[in-house]
């Protein structure tokens, strides 16, 4: 893993997006995995400005969302279709044909789930997997006990990630108790995966998922078995990270011997 700290989600957002840029601009048919909620919010931002000022291509991109609320229709405000279409997707020129989001009304659940992992086969797997962290260290919505080698299914959400996600709902709509969610197995094949956390509430998941024990009470500590793995940071979530210190040595060595380094330091300076 890569543990790269920055000042602030700005930073971060930014970062990671000159990122997804790179990709994209070296493989025009790049396959990304998508993540909804406030933390990919900046990175979207910069995405867009980037297709709208800087000729960013998006034409050929394919993406696959990881995750979506059981039985909520994709025109709620609330789902993550919505979000989507708010945040990103209205804003850029990816085909329709080639965004991929659960669908929370499937008639049979099981075999769609089925397609929807069998489509990311087919587009060739993720390049580029984008997530945030639940504050109980859930990727996805994979929460604490999910099996570490979990496929796209339903999952039940714990009550604290409905505590959390109650800001999108309007306050007499109760959130959902079910979701569907890509699996971890499914987020580990991701060629790359980069994980943003950004403020105090994320520091203590980001500690026992970076230096805590690979366990399923923790499902974003399997990111440590993941041979790229790229995590952004600020100083609030990384303020429970013991080693930060050093992670900020490896990050300071490693600017002038690696481009994406070098060039992200003059993006950032
Ligand atoms: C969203 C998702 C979740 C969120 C996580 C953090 O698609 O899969 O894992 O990334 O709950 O949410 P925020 O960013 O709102 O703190």
């Amino acid at each position: 893993m890569e543990i790269i700290i920055l000042p602030d989600a700005t930073t971060g957002g930014a970062y990671a997006a000159r990122m997804i840029e790179k990709l994209v601009r070296n493989k025009p048919k790049a396959v990304l995995g998508l993540a909804t909620g406030s933390t990919p919010i900046p990175v979207y931002q910069n995405l867009i400005q980037k297709h709208q000022e800087e000729n960013l291509d998006f034409s050929q991109v394919t993406t696959f969302n990881l995750d979506e609320y059981l039985g909520l229709d994709p025109s709620h405000p609330a789902s993550y279709h919505s979000f989507m279409r708010e945040h990103l997707f209205s804003k850029l020129n990816i085909p329709q044909s080639q965004i991929h989001i659960p669908d929370g009304l499937a008639p049979d659940i099981e075999a769609h789930c089925a397609a929807y992992e069998a489509a990311i086969v087919k587009a060739g797997g993720i390049d580029l997997q984008l997530l945030g962290i639940g504050g109980e260290g859930h990727i996805g919505f994979n929460e604490p006990s999910s099996s570490l080698t979990s496929r796209t299914r339903v999952k039940t959400l714990i009550p604290r990630t409905r505590e959390d996600n109650k800001r999108f709902f309007k306050p007499e709509e109760a959130v959902p108790h079910h979701v569907l969610t890509m699996g971890i197995g499914t987020i580990m094949e991701a060629r790359t995966i980069l994980l943003l956390a950004f403020g105090d509430g994320k520091a203590e998941a980001i500690a026992r998922s970076l230096e805590g024990p690979l366990t399923a009470r923790i499902p974003a500590s399997i990111l440590q078995m993941h041979p790229k793995t790229i995590v952004l940071l600020d100083e609030g979530s990384a303020s429970k990270l013991e080693m930060k210190d050093y992670y900020r040595y490896v990050y300071e060595h490693k600017e002038t011997t690696h481009s994406i380094h070098r060039e992200e330091n003059e993006l950032l300076s």
